[in-house]
């Protein structure tokens, strides 16, 4: 199946210039997102995991599945104020600003072996704070996984694990 026949790519959104590469095609046609979901499992398979982290919001939509699909646990990092309880945060710089992601205290335990999922590669500057921000909760990081990965932005260059992804852009 052509996955990315399902991926609508919007042009000047959220601003002028930029082409949005949109999901929600294939979120909407249940056989394109569970082949999406099956070939992401397989490359994650490979990496020896033992646990998954999603990253707000569309991360999610990636990564609950997946989970599931593989029986492993599942945890959220959330942007800044949204999760109860002991949390641990990391900041990071964006072009104007900075943004803080935060996790629960004690729901990765120390080494152990995770892979961070979110729908998206551009920049890099996400994945990057929610990689700190588990090794500063004592996780083995040991891949990003990506749906799509905008390669033209050279987010990987950030990023110093293995990075996984399905679907290439090169503009
Ligand atoms: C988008 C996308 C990735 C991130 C990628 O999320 O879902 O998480 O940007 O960009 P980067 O590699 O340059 O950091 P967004 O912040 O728009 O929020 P959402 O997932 O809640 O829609
Ligand atoms: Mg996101």
């Amino acid at each position: 199946m052509d996955l990315k026949s399902h991926i609508r790519g919007v042009p000047d959104y959220p601003k002028p210039g930029i082409l949005f590469y949109d999901i929600s095609p294939l979120l909407a046609h249940s056989d394109a997102w569970a082949v999406a979901m099956g070939r992401m499992a397989r490359l994650i398979q490979e990496t020896g995991v033992d646990f998954i982290v999603g990253i707000e919001s569309r991360g999610f939509l990636m990564a609950a599945p997946l989970a599931l699909k593989l029986g492993l646990g599942f945890a959220m990092v959330r942007k800044k104020g949204k999760l109860p309880g002991d949390v641990v945060r990391h900041s990071y710089d964006l072009e104007y600003g900075s943004d803080t992601v935060e996790i629960q205290a004690d729901l990765v335990k120390p080494g152990q072996r995770v892979v961070v999922v979110d729908d998206l590669l551009a920049t890099g500057g996400t994945m990057n704070a929610a990689i700190k921000l588990l090794r500063d909760v004592g996780a083995d990081v040991r891949a990003a996984a990506f749906l799509i990965e905008l390669d033209f932005l050279e987010g990987r260059k950030k990023l110093d694990v293995p990075v996984l992804s399905l679907l290439n852009y090169d503009k």
